[in-house]
């Protein structure tokens, strides 16, 4: 109680300064451009403040977790929207769009997945039920889905090999996906059907082989009539990786000529956890944060993206402060997103607004 009444205090404070500028939504909206954050259905039911910076920034909310298979289908042919419902909930209540992630994944399975023992036969049937399955639920409350996500094989870890060793992988080959796109056509026939993939961006040779290993595989589901219709490209973006925008550009100019829209459905920007962290280098660490969100949006803005989310609004909330990688060692927080702790706006923030107004 007196948590919650001095959470509402601290909103009503801050609103008139909040009022005062339009959110990124409203900016991006100008041009055409759609922008929103992954969220927690809890936080949005929870943590006032937290719902307040959602409310007024994102156009569009995608589940961080609340549309994976454990969730979707927690028992077999259990389907459930309970915990994606929230969400659904308050996007209705302040115009705002929700795509779903995701409906194919190598992880975010539930016990009796795993525990399976598939066949190629059982694993088509167990697809093809799970997509129907998730799709007669959100028909007409949600026109984007991720149908698969991360499907591709990493070329340090997979040099012989273009796809990920997952179970459906290994179970069907290829044919998994042709699986799970024919079946969501099937149960909505107006949604749009996206392949969503990471470590795509940078311009390194990793990333070349990475983005060549996507090309082929769309070229491949498009020679035999799969209905993809999207590439969501993550863009989590490590710094310490290098970022030139014409090798970059030039992917999405191959995926836009293929018929093909492109989405950057996870936007964040991870700095390397192993430095030490003092208060004065905050200035220059979100400086260069921010400069490498705007590399990356302006450039994809510019060839035709028009749809960006980033994975998460304010850096408390970032799943950087829990995965391995991202996390720091120190315990500190993370700064990869575009409003800090207090919802203030960072330099991320106006790096955006940027990219969304041209210029
Ligand atoms: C992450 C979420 O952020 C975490 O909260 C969850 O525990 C694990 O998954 N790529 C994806 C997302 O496609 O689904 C992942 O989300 C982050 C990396």
């Amino acid at each position: 109680m007196h948590r919650r009444s001095l959470l509402s205090s601290a909103l009503i404070a801050a609103w008139p300064a909040m009022a005062q500028e339009p959110g990124l939504r409203e900016i991006a909206a100008r041009r055409g451009i759609t922008y929103g954050t992954a969220v927690h259905a809890r936080l949005l039911e929870s943590d006032a403040p937290y719902a307040a910076s959602i409310a007024r920034e994102a156009g569009i909310l995608v589940p961080e977790g609340e549309g994976k298979w454990d969730s979707m289908q927690p028992d077999p042919g259990r389907f459930s929207l309970a915990e994606m419902e929230p969400i659904l909930r308050f996007a209705a209540r302040h115009g705002q769009t929700v795509r779903g992630h995701t409906l194919v994944w190598h992880t975010a399975l539930p016990r009796w997945v795993w525990e399976a023992n598939l066949t190629s036969a059982s694993a088509e049937a167990m697809l093809e039920a799970h997509v129907a399955g998730s799709l007669a639920l959100t028909r007409g409350r949600i026109a984007d889905w991720d149908v698969a996500n991360e499907v591709i094989g990493d070329p340090d870890l997979l040099p012989n090999q273009d796809m990920r060793d997952s179970i459906w992988y290994r179970a069907l080959g290829d044919r998994f996906l042709d699986i799970a796109f024919h079946a969501a056509r099937r149960a909505d026939p107006a949604c749009r059907l996206v392949l969503n993939e990471y470590g795509v961006e940078a311009s390194w040779p990793r990333a070349d082989e990475k983005r060549a290993r996507v090309l082929r595989l769309l070229r491949r589901l498009l020679d035999r009539g799969v209905p993809v219709q999207a590439l969501g490209i993550q863009a989590h973006m490590p710094l310490d990786q290098p970022f030139a925008p014409a090798p970059f550009a030039r992917f999405l100019r191959d995926l836009r000529g293929m018929g093909l829209d492109v989405l950057l459905t996870e936007l964040d920007v991870l700095e390397p956890a192993d430095r030490p962290l003092r208060a004065e280098d905050i200035p220059a660490r979100d400086a260069a944060v921010a400069e490498r969100a705007y590399a990356v949006v302006s450039t994809a803005v510019a060839e035709g993206c028009r749809t960006v989310l980033t994975w998460g609004l304010a850096d408390p909330y970032s799943w950087a402060n829990l995965w391995p990688p991202a996390r720091r060692p120190d315990g500190a927080e993370v700064r990869t997103l575009p409003l800090d702790r207090h919802f203030a706006r960072k330099p991320f923030w106006h790096a955006l607004a940027r990219a969304f107004s041209g210029g």
